[in-house]
């Protein structure tokens, strides 16, 4: 047997495995919330200013274009920590727009490991949001949909923490703490205009994983411990890493509830979608100990249990815009299979495992929300401190 043939049998293998899992998965998983989503979209996201982090790449390009291609939004704003990535992003976004489409498409900075960069990116947003022609100083803009969908992943080789904070955490959960806090009084302006048929109320979605179910359940374990990693071997320091991962994106998913149980009597929604396994570029920056092996070609490139960018889109587009009869507050949007299939809500059912948000106490949920305030200084959520940009 040749070396490839090795290495092709191992990937049939590792594939059988992770089917068994996911149609374990789908038996266990309820009804489906198959709708007809491109046909839909026109209508859900008609008039709503939308914002997408992490928009030049991967899922968040494909949800940005396809909200282009329905060509009914007001504004689509792109952040991005690249300008120049973001300008190619808006300009396939552009000319996408269905004839006639008066939908805005801008970009704005954002880099999520820099603090300052977040606030500052927030402010240009604001900015953004208001229409230049009818700006009124007093009047907050509207912001109908925030999808915190940036993200890092296994980044065991980076600088390991982020102004004092492991990167995962600091990325993928306290960043985006930080952008919905500033952007807070936006989603607040937007509620309570956005009834009747199709107009479903402001909303902030978390693109969470199911990884999350590798976490520690205490998600501020390992925050601000010395790294531990260097001693340890490239293997150990990269499995550490997916439980860094893991453990941020169990921080969406409490994030989501948090938000869920403090503002849905606001008028805002809060809904996370897990993409399943994508093919998006994910895969190829992780700097595995193996960089160029099997496993990163199979995790890059498999065709049997990942989806394209365009379906791994439809959890958060249908999280981002289906009205809450649909999808509501609270939930987590999966797909049917784990790794690839339609949408649906998680069910019930799953609740014993850390999965579920029912297997969160409150307690863990409010200890998250309350250690993140303290991190970034914040004194009341949504509540813009004196002196900040
Ligand atoms: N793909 C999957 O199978 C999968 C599965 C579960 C969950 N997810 C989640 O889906 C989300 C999107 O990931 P993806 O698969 O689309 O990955 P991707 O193709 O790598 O896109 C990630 C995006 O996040 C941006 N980003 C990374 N670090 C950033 C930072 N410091 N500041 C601002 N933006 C930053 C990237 O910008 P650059 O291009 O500049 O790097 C890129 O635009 C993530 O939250 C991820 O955890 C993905």
């Amino acid at each position: 047997m040749t070396q490839r043939d090795q290495s092709r049998s191992r990937s049939f293998v590792i594939c059988i495995a992770v089917a068994l899992c996911a149609i374990a998965f789908s038996i266990a998983t309820s009804g489906g919330i198959e709708y007809a989503l491109d046909k839909e979209l026109p209508t859900w996201s008609r008039d709503k200013a939308v914002l997408i982090t992490g928009a030049n790449a991967g899922l968040g390009l494909a949800t940005a274009l396809r909200i282009a291609r329905a060509g009914t939004a007001n504004t689509i704003i792109l952040a991005c920590r690249n300008p120049s990535k973001c300008q190619v992003a808006m300009q396939d976004a552009v000319s996408i727009l269905p004839e006639g489409a008066t939908t805005r498409v801008l970009t704005v900075e954002l880099d999520l490991s820099k603090r300052d960069s977040v606030m500052k990116g927030a402010h240009a947003i604001q900015e953004a949001l208001s229409d230049q022609e009818t700006a009124d100083q007093d009047v907050v803009p509207d912001l109908d949909v925030l999808i915190n969908n940036a993200g890092v992943a296994f980044a065991w080789n980076s600088k390991e923490f982020v102004e004092g904070v492991e990167t995962h955490m600091a990325i993928n959960h306290l960043s985006h703490f930080l952008l919905t806090h500033r952007l807070l009084p936006n989603l607040l302006a937007a509620a309570g205009k956005r009834t009747g048929a199709n107009m479903s109320p402001p909303r902030v979605v978390h693109v969470s994983s199911l990884t999350a179910i590798g976490s520690w359940r205490d998600v501020s374990l390992g925050w601000k411990n010395p790294n531990p990693r260097k001693a340890m071997g490239r293997w150990f320091n990269f499995f550490d890493c997916i439980r860094y991962y893991s453990q941020s994106k169990r921080a969406n998913l409490m994030q989501t509830w948090e938000l869920h149980k403090r503002y849905e009597g606001a008028g805002i929604i809060s809904v996370a979608a897990h993409p399943g396994y994508t093919r998006s570029e994910i895969f190829r920056k992780v700097q595995m100990p193996l960089s160029s092996g099997w496993i990163k070609e199979l995790a890059t490139k498999n065709p049997y249990l990942s989806m394209s960018t365009d379906d791994g889109a439809t959890m958060q587009l249908m999280a981002a815009f289906a009205p809450p009869d649909i999808v509501p507050s609270g939930s987590h949007v999966v797909p049917k299979y784990w790794t690839t299939g339609t949408p649906v809500l998680i069910p019930r059912l799953l609740s014993g495992f850390s999965l579920h948000y029912n297997s969160f106490s409150e307690k863990d949920t409010a200890n998250l929300w309350d250690a993140s305030m303290k991190e970034l200084g914040i004194e009341e959520f949504g509540k813009l401190e004196s002196g900040m940009a």
